[in-house]
């Protein structure tokens, strides 16, 4: 019998195979016109395609099976704008230049600073963007704004906006992804031994840097490493520091990609503005009347995550060192459908809760309904959250407050959330209304 184990067998290795296959990929997705790629996977992709087309086009025509898209007109326009197409008149459109140059669908410029619970995809604000076909000039405001995804997309697009959340973490993460842009690079240029110094300093409670931002910015990336090390051993032997470092040499290659990215498309970054408020009262944010061009918000799932319990390292570390003075419990009162009167018992609490999330829920649309100006448009990402087993309707009631304030509706899209590991959500809706 022949000896196997001494039988010399040449097998390819994993890149080779790897690249076979995707020289075969590559066979099948057309290289000319006007093309969408293969990360396009679901039909509620083709549906956010259609979207931006109607908004930055007339006549269009989708071919799905094939990857290819057909209109006349607008090149250069849409190959500026749209996030759905790879090749536009066989060129590269600036979102697959920002793909590329990030190797990330959602997370180029400074968008993935900070795991903010509950964030928006980048791509979805830049499509409804789109399909409103907002310009320099117009005004968008997101008063759900978290970690200010609507705000730094908007900016990225050179539009101005607006970003109000009740959550300071949040506003210190949208703040640092406006201003990052605008420090020197000399405040970048830091060697290990400098990060590691700065490390031990914010351990010890000391002041780091003179420069407000980037103080913000390493304080956040502690917080976010401190988080890193709870959750998980992963990060066990690379240690602490060494993930620390690790993390601020990715924000220091955003920002070198992100002014390239400027430059190159001739893009003049609009900073926001970051305020603290309360959705529910936009006018002691200074909002007032019929004043905003589109508003791109999504409120809390509220009953599906807890946005502020995960920010708890953040909030111990900022009493404590009196660089502001916010109880984490206050500011959760403050959330939507959380200010409950005392003194309900116990088994009454849960309904009380669902009763008031749905009232404030209206409340704050009407309030949104009421700072857009006539012909400005909504658009408002919701999904279903499940309480004890049970899912709620907030979809549907979402829909019915913006057509009882005079919202009148354009279009939906479904967005199955593939691969989500939270059983409670498994889809997000897009809804789209004008007043
Ligand atoms: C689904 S998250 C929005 C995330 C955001 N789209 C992003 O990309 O970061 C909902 C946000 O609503 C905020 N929020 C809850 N109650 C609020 C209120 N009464 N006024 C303003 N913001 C509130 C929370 O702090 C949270 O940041």
């Amino acid at each position: 019998m022949q000896n196997l184990f001494n039988q010399h067998i040449e097998y390819p290795s994993f890149e080779e195979i790897l690249n076979e296959y995707s020289k075969e990929a590559d066979n099948y997705l057309p290289k000319e016109g006007n093309v969408f790629g293969f990360w396009m996977q679901t039909l509620a992709d083709i549906q956010f395609l259609d979207l931006e087309l109607s908004g930055l086009t007339k006549d269009y025509k989708i071919d799905a099976l094939n990857h290819k898209v057909y209109f006349n007109d607008d090149y250069e326009y849409i190959i500026k704008r749209i996030a759905h197409l790879d090749l536009v008149d066989s060129k590269p459109t600036l979102y697959s230049y920002l793909i590329d140059l990030f190797g990330d669908t959602n997370a180029y410029a400074f968008h993935n600073l900070y795991p903010y619970k509950g964030k928006f995809y980048p791509r979805i604000v830049r499509t409804i963007i789109n399909a409103y076909d907002l310009q320099e000039g117009d005004l968008i405001l997101d008063p759900y704004n978290g970690c200010g995804t609507t705000t730094h997309e908007a900016g990225l697009m050179g539009i101005d906006s607006i970003g109000i959340d009740i959550n300071p973490i949040g506003n210190i993460i949208s703040e640092l992804k406006n201003e990052l842009l605008f420090v020197d690079e000399k405040e970048y240029e830091l060697n290990t031994n400098d990060l590691v110094k700065i490390f031990d300093y914010i351990e010890n409670k000391k002041r780091t840097h003179k420069n407000d931002i980037m103080y913000k910015l390493f304080l956040m990336l502690y917080f976010d490493t401190k988080d890193a090390f709870i959750r998980t051993t992963r990060y066990n032997k690379k240690g602490m520091k060494g993930l620390f470092i690790e993390k601020f040499n990715y924000i220091k290659d955003c920002y070198n990609k992100t002014k390239k990215y400027l430059k190159e498309w001739n893009i003049n970054y609009k900073k926001a503005i970051i305020k603290e408020g309360n959705v529910l009262d936009l006018k002691s944010a200074g909002i007032d009347d019929e004043t905003i061009d589109a508003i791109i918000t999504s409120p809390p799932y509220y009953f599906s995550l807890d946005y502020v319990g995960k920010d708890k390292i953040a909030y111990d570390y900022l009493n404590e060192i009196k660089f502001f003075n916010y109880k984490m419990e206050d500011v959760k009162k403050e959330y939507l459908g959380m200010k409950i009167k005392p003194n309900i018992p116990a088994r009454k609490l849960l309904e009380k809760r669902v009763i008031t999330y749905f009232d404030d829920l209206e409340k704050s649309i009407q309030e949104m309904a009421r700072v857009l100006k006539p012909g400005g448009k909504i658009a408002i990402v919701i999904g279903d959250s499940t309480l004890n087993g049970r899912k709620l309707p907030t979809t549907h009631k979402t829909n019915d407050y913006c057509l009882k304030y005079g919202l009148k509706h354009i279009r939906s899209v479904f967005n199955p959330l593939l691969g989500t590991r939270n059983r409670a959500i498994r889809g997000e809706s897009i809804l789209l209304y004008y007043k």
